[in-house]
C-alpha cells in the first residue's frame, strides 16, 4: 500500500477516478492527501466526501515559487506521500518539488506527448489538424510535459468535434490510464532505463 498525495486546482475528475481505483481495491494505493492551490476547487469536495485529508495552498499568497512548494512539501511529508499524482494541476511544477519528489512525481495530460504540452492541448490538436490524439500520463521533470511517458491512449478526432466533445472523450480514457500506471509503480514494476520507461 503506498500513500498518494493528490495535487489539482480544478473539478477533479482524475482525483475521483483515483479515489474510485483505490477504494475498490483495483490499486494498492491510498490517498493519503489532496493539495489544491485553489480554495475553490471542485476535487476539494470530492476528497471531503471520502474523508480524505485537504489543504489549500494558494500560490499568490507566496513571495515565490520556492517558498510556495516548500509549504507544498511539508504537507506532503505530513502525509507520508510516496507518490505524487498531479491531476489537472495548473501550475509548473519548480526545482524544490522536483528535488523532494525525483521521478516520484506524474502528471496526466490531454494530449499524445511531445504533441501539443502546455495549456489548451485539446485545442492545440484540433487547430493543428491532427487526426488522432489522446492523452499521457508522464513522470515529471523539470521541462513543460517533457518527463519519460509511462502509459499512453489514442483518442481519434471526429469530423464534427469541438474542444469540449474532445475533451470529454479524451478525460474517459484519462480515467482509465491514470489508476494503471499508479497500479504499476504502486505494484514496483516500472524501471527507467534513460527516458524509456519498461515494465519489468
Ligand atoms: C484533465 O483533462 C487533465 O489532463 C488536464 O486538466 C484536466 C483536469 O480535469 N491537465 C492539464 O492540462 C495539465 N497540463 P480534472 O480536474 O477533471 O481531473
Amino acid at each position: 500500500m503506498i500513500n498518494l498525495g493528490v495535487l489539482i486546482s480544478g473539478r477533479g475528475s482524475n482525483l475521483q477516478a483515483i479515489i474510485d481505483a483505490c477504494e475498490s481495491g483495483k490499486i494498492p494505493a491510498k490517498v493519503a492527501v489532496v493539495i489544491s492551490n485553489v480554495a475553490t476547487a471542485g476535487g476539494l469536495e470530492r476528497a471531503k466526501k471520502h474523508n480524505i485529508p485537504v489543504v489549500v495552498i494558494d500560490n499568490r499568497q507566496y513571495k515565490d515559487k520556492n517558498t510556495y512548494e516548500l509549504e507544498i512539501v511539508k504537507a506532503l511529508q505530513a502525509h507520508k506521500v510516496e507518490l505524487v499524482c498531479l491531476a489537472g494541476y495548473m501550475r509548473i511544477v519548480g526545482q524544490v518539488l522536483l528535488e523532494h519528489f525525483p521521478m516520484k512525481m506524474i502528471n496526466i495530460h490531454p494530449s499524445l506527448l511531445p504533441s501539443f504540452p502546455g495549456l489548451h492541448a485539446q485545442k492545440q490538436a484540433l487547430d493543428h489538424g491532427v487526426l488522432i490524439t489522446g492523452c499521457t500520463v508522464h513522470y515529471v521533470d523539470s521541462g513543460c510535459d517533457t518527463g519519460p511517458i509511462i502509459i499512453q491512449s489514442a483518442v481519434p478526432i471526429m469530423e464534427k468535434d469541438d474542444e469540449n466533445k474532445l475533451a470529454e472523450r479524451i478525460l474517459a480514457q484519462e480515467h482509465l490510464i491514470y489508476p494503471q500506471a499508479i497500479k504499476l509503480i504502486a505494484e514496483g514494476k516500472l524501471k527507467l532505463e534513460g527516458r524509456k520507461v519498461r515494465i519489468k
